[in-house]
């Protein structure tokens, strides 16, 4: 079974990525994950506040007239003191490439194009195979308009683009007006490929305390609907290498990013849920279903039900919402069978 893929330039095994999360900060993990059948691994992120932390602190420690606590320090405390600053993470990044023999994508993650992103440069220069932007942005400021965020987007990936030669992911939100296009606009800008997509962790609120809830809540399989629409757009009529992020529990997830033309397919959730050991399940199902249908090769499959594939592409479009709407049947009380529209 030739599982083969290609993403950002990087020839995979097969398609099964461990998206960025504290199990890819551990060598042992790391280890556990490729043993297991990770085909590349993401390190979980390296902040602009670290970074600007750091570099705060180290100002403050060579500025001989200065007794104050420098503001960006104060503003992150528990960044600056952190286990993981940019040193920290640099690090990581060396001795992930001696542990594992996957390709290892090191993350940025912020939110403007101000100094920090020449660390992409060093996080090249400790072996990182790739490198995946993190623009994790929510625009509260009211006066910020639409085209601002999406520039926003394309300075950080050009400034980032400008100080390394290895291959670039933007790791892509979902809220962009115009989803498809920005994801091609980004690819002209240098992306060799897009993460679709970028998972915004929502706040809830707790009635009895009256306080803001902000707890991580893993994703779930329903999750994969909205990433596999814009892949389904996307696939062939884009460049940039397509990698599927959220909701993958099981192979049946993996399978349908794969028949909407993703080039690979990442996992965080199911992986913290079930352990590293979870990727074999995933490979294991994924050949099963293949060899289910006679498949030899992942490229059999890849995209054959995307927008270009499908014989009737508006099944993504419009006209299937109204269908969708007007076929609405209530489900029967008793029953609680839905009557088949007619
Ligand atoms: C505990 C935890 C830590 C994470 N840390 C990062 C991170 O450092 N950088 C990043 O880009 N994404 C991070 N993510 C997001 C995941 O990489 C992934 O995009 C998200 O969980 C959606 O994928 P999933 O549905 O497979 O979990 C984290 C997710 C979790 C649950």
């Amino acid at each position: 079974m030739d599982l083969k893929t290609r993403y950002m330039g990087l020839q995979l095994e097969n398609p099964l990525v461990a998206s960025a999360s504290p199990l890819t900060r551990e060598l042992d993990s790391l280890k556990r994950l490729e043993d297991a059948g990770a085909a590349a691994v993401v390190l979980p992120s390296l902040f602009q506040e670290e970074i600007e932390a750091e570099t705060a602190r180290h100002e403050h420690l060579t500025s001989a007239h200065d007794d104050s606590w420098p503001e960006g320090l104060s503003n992150f405390p528990k960044l600056a003191n952190a286990q993981h600053g940019p040193h920290e993470y640099l690090e990581l990044v060396r001795r992930a490439r001696e542990a594992v023999g996957v390709p290892v994508i090191a993350s940025l993650n912020g939110i403007n194009d101000e100094g920090w992103t020449s660390y992409a440069r060093q996080l090249q220069q400790a072996g990182a195979h790739g490198l995946e932007l993190n623009i994790y942005f929510i625009p509260a400021d009211l006066a910020e308009t639409g085209r601002d965020v999406e520039q926003r987007y394309l300075d950080i990936l050009r400034a980032v683009r400008t100080t390394v030669s290895i291959p670039v992911a933007v790791k892509l939100s979902p809220y962009f007006s115009s989803v498809g296009n920005m994801a091609m606009t980004l690819h002209d800008a240098g992306a060799d490929a897009l993460v679709l997509f970028n998972r915004f962790y929502q706040p809830d609120l707790d009635l009895a305390r009256l306080q803001v809830l902000t707890d991580l809540k893993l994703s779930e399989p329903n999750e994969i609907r909205l990433p596999l629409l814009w892949l389904a757009v996307l696939a062939g009529r884009t460049r940039a290498s397509l990698a599927a992020s959220t909701g993958v529990t099981s192979a049946e997830e993996v399978v349908k990013y794969l028949l909407v033309g993703a080039d690979v397919v990442m996992t965080t959730s199911s992986l913290l849920r079930q352990g590293p050991e979870h990727m074999a399940t995933l490979l294991a199902g994924l050949k099963a279903w293949l060899q289910a249908r006679e498949f030899t090769s992942l490229e059999h499959v890849r995209g054959i039900m995307s927008q270009r594939s499908l014989r009737d592409p508006q099944t993504f479009e419009r006209a299937n919402y109204l269908k969708i709407l007007q076929g609405y049947r209530q489900p029967d009380p008793v029953s609680g069978r839905r009557p088949v529209a007619v």
